[in-house]
């Protein structure tokens, strides 16, 4: 269990703005970033969907993904999200029909916004073997695909957001009972 921190705006603006490097050995310094991600995804106080390798400071293009399914701040319950690593990640497709959703990122603290993006997406990566593999999916599952691979490229999500549409949220208070 290795629990890291997660970068946050502004102070890691330099890291969380570089583009990421591909990733060429998959050995234990690979697989150690990985079970780091997951560790860190998992034990984070905000609920979070998904993990970029530069959000615990490393530039490099690994990606993960694993969710539950939480509610959110509207009380929608998003999708359980299977758990992904993505490795040098590349969305080839796009469907020309977006859909638009708040996002948020747990490098841009107690902030959502409205982002359009493709409802449908193919992305090719490797696996944590460096096996090849291909996926298509749509909803929940593509954007947060596409979000995490932004991350990569030193995008964050509120680039992308309506502006005048970006909101505070509030920190949830602790449960006294
Ligand atoms: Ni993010």
């Amino acid at each position: 269990m290795s629990n890291q921190r997660i970068l946050e705006l502004p102070t890691d603006e330099k890291i969380l703005r570089a583009k990421s490097q591909d990733v060429v050995c998959f050995d234990q310094k690979t697989q150690k970033i990985i079970s780091d991600l997951f560790d860190t995804l998992k034990s984070s106080e905000r609920p979070g969907v998904g993990l970029a390798a530069p959000q615990i400071g490393h530039n490099l293009k690994i990606v993960v993904i694993e969710s539950a399914g939480y509610e959110r701040e509207d009380g929608e319950l998003t999708d359980v999200l299977p758990r992904t690593v993505l490795i040098n990640p590349k969305i080839v497709k796009y469907s020309s029909e977006k859909v638009e959703m708040d996002e948020g990122c747990l490098s841009v603290p107690d902030v959502m916004g409205p982002v359009s993006r493709p409802k449908k997406i193919k992305v090719e990566a490797q696996d944590e073997n460096g096996k090849k593999i291909c996926i298509n999916t749509g909803g929940f599952f593509a954007r947060v695909i596409q979000h995490e691979v932004d991350h990569l490229d030193g995008i964050l999500f509120i680039d992308l957001a309506q502006k005048d549409k970006l909101h505070r949220i509030h920190k949830r208070e602790a449960n006294e009972d």
